[in-house]
């Protein structure tokens, strides 16, 4: 069992504050440079469906790069294991998310794996819908289940911000449409991905989002189930492997759980069978994951020994 008390988990919380200010909000997306680095906020969700939960946990920020697991899991129920390691491959690149290095010399513009940039764009392709909304609305549907809660929906600003800057997020599409990865409308894919990256929620929806894949599927809350269990843990290994960027194999040492951050400040992790975490702290460490986060995870493993291994 990890923390059953609040007041254990917000002391905790109170002393990965502390380092607040050694990282850096991100900024390459204009509408995150907003966020106050100070926030921070961790809810723990169980099988039984308790959460305990401590800061500022009623604010939301955007999934970002967490929302690649969850297009994963789309694409993986709905084309099938054959079908999408076809597009995307399955390994760790040890470079940082966006980079295009490896598409040029990997075959034929496939890229290494859903949880970088250039393979999340692919798989954001694969989403079914006539047009994009329909697409984002797929998505959305798949969200709401996931968190308990028929309002969730992505944040315009965000969306928008980053829609009308990502210039490298462009020519990973272009480079995978040259190299036939990829097919369709590239604005098309842009629009998607950057309203999936946009989706906004509080960790209380997250750590129900990574209880849902420790408990192999299904919502522990209701009780559900929203997704086979060879998904979950297709999503919870590409966690471990490459979920915390290119620091992954020292998270792996570290904290020893699977987990996927995103450059929002946002941390979602799935303990297998014990529980999901979702944790928010806005400033990023020289990698991109939540500096605050790391931290606070780092108290957890201590106090609660966390790793699986
Ligand atoms: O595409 C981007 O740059 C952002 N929407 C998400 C990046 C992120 O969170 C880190 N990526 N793995």
């Amino acid at each position: 069992m990890a923390c059953q008390r609040e007041d254990e988990l917000q002391e905790l919380v109170d002393e990965a504050r502390k380092i607040a200010y050694e990282g850096k909000v991100a900024n390459y997306i204009p509408a995150l440079q907003k966020q106050n680095p100070e926030v921070l906020s961790c809810a723990i969700t169980y099988p039984n469906g308790k959460c305990v939960s401590a800061g500022d946990i009623n604010q939301s920020f955007s999934l970002q790069s967490i929302s690649k697991i969850i297009t994963l899991a789309i694409v993986l129920m709905d084309y099938g294991v054959d079908h999408v390691f076809h597009k995307v491959g399955m390994e760790p690149t040890g470079d940082p998310f966006n980079s295009i290095v490896k598409l040029e010399t990997s075959s034929q513009a496939k890229p290494l794996n859903p949880m970088i940039n250039a393979g999340a764009l692919a798989v954001t392709s694969m989403i079914k819908g006539k047009n994009a909304e329909e697409k984002v609305e797929y998505i959305l549907k798949f969200v709401r289940k996931l968190c308990n809660d028929p309002d969730i929906t992505y944040c315009n600003d965000v969306a928008i911000s980053e829609f009308t800057t990502s210039f490298l997020n462009r020519s990973l599409c272009y480079y995978m449409k040259g190299g036939g990865v990829i097919h369709g409308n590239v604005e098309e894919i842009m629009e998607v991905y950057t309203k999936h990256c946009a989706i906004s929620m509080n960790s209380l929806h997250l750590a129900n989002v990574g209880a849902v894949f420790a408990m192999n599927g299904v919502n522990p809350v209701t009780g559900e189930r929203v997704m086979p269990k060879e998904v979950a843990r297709i999503c919870k290994t590409f966690m471990v492997t490459c979920g915390m960027y290119n620091a992954s194999g020292e998270f792996a040492i570290k904290i020893g759980i699977p987990a996927k951050s995103g450059v929002s400040g946002g941390i979602m992790c799935s303990v297998p069978g014990r529980f999901g975490i979702g944790i928010f702290g806005p400033p990023l460490n020289d990698i991109g994951n939540s500096h605050t986060g790391m931290k606070l995870l780092e108290l957890l493993q201590e106090k609660y020994d966390l790793s699986m291994f």
